[in-house]
């Protein structure tokens, strides 16, 4: 197996951020002190990865190419790509078959925030293995996500609880688990993108990917500990609900999160100078 890579999703109209992103992508954004997209980049730097392709709107793309550049200033390698329609989540795998060239991916959505020490341990340990692993996470509104259903009804906070199914955006969520928008794959995951159909609304769905995994009896669906955190800003109240959660912790502890240039100094890709 070749290295793990990364590919970080940030296209899309972000529609329900309109008009703040009638000139500006979201993920341009700013999360209280950073643009949005550092927080999902710190998180595969986090997992040790240092290859990533960033998808977005070609209109868009050298405003991404501006800020990040080549990745060379953070012991990265950064590449870019253009997603021309937004067909879907998985469509990315099949926009990065060559980046990926045959080697296993994390692909983390450009809105979508993670917190938590333990967590970013655990995010360690399954990047190294050659597993496909998707999580899941308690929230109060399941509905407008990917939902877990498990093999049993489990309210309570189980580990190990069989995952049958996941289901997007079901009106009738089968439990309180939504699917956060990062996942590791194996490299079988460029055909099996390859192979779904567009769903009703015109989109290659991560949800069927996903299944198409639990078929074959190959996901793993770690539920993530409530002492870590996770946030999609898709829309304006969850952007001012991250930016409070993270102006909280980092004035409370002096720690920052989604801060790249730290990050990567502690993974040993940059020195100090
Ligand atoms: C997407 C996925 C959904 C996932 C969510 C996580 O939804 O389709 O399965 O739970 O990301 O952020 P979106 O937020 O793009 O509507």
């Amino acid at each position: 197996m070749g290295m793990r890579k990364g590919i970080i999703l940030a296209g899309g109209k972000g529609s329900r951020l309109y008009p703040m992103t009638k000139t500006v992508n979201k993920q341009l954004q700013s999360v209280y002190d950073k643009p949005m997209i550092y927080y999902p980049l710190s998180t595969l730097i986090n997992c040790s990865i240092r290859e990533v392709l960033i998808i977005t709107t070609r209109e868009q793309c050298g405003l991404f190419v501006d800020l990040l550049g080549n990745g060379s200033e953070l012991g990265m390698h950064i590449e870019y790509a253009i997603q021309d329609q937004p067909k879907g989540i998985s469509e990315a795998f099949i926009i990065g078959e060559d980046f990926l060239d045959g080697d296993p991916v994390t692909l983390v959505l450009g809105d979508n925030i993670f917190y938590g020490d333990d967590f970013y341990k655990d995010l360690m340990y399954i990047s190294k293995q050659n597993e496909n692993c998707v999580f899941g996470y308690r929230v109060s509104n399941p509905s407008l996500y990917g939902v877990v259903e498990f093999e049993r009804p489990s309210d309570s906070y189980e580990r190990n609880v069989k995952v049958v199914s996941i289901e997007e955006k079901p009106d009738e969520p089968k439990s309180n688990y939504a699917v956060p928008g990062l996942y590791f794959y194996d490299n079988s995951v460029v055909d099996r993108a390859k192979a779904l159909e567009p769903s009703e609304r015109g989109e290659l769905e991560i949800t069927d990917l996903n299944n198409s995994y639990i078929r074959d009896k190959k996901l793993k669906v770690k539920l993530i500990r409530d002492s870590a955190a996770w946030f999609d800003t898709g829309d304006p109240d969850q952007m001012f609900e991250a930016t409070m959660f993270v102006k909280s912790i980092q004035s409370r502890t002096g720690q920052m999160i989604g801060n790249i240039e730290e990050i990567a100094y502690r993974k040993k890709f940059v020195s100090e100078f």
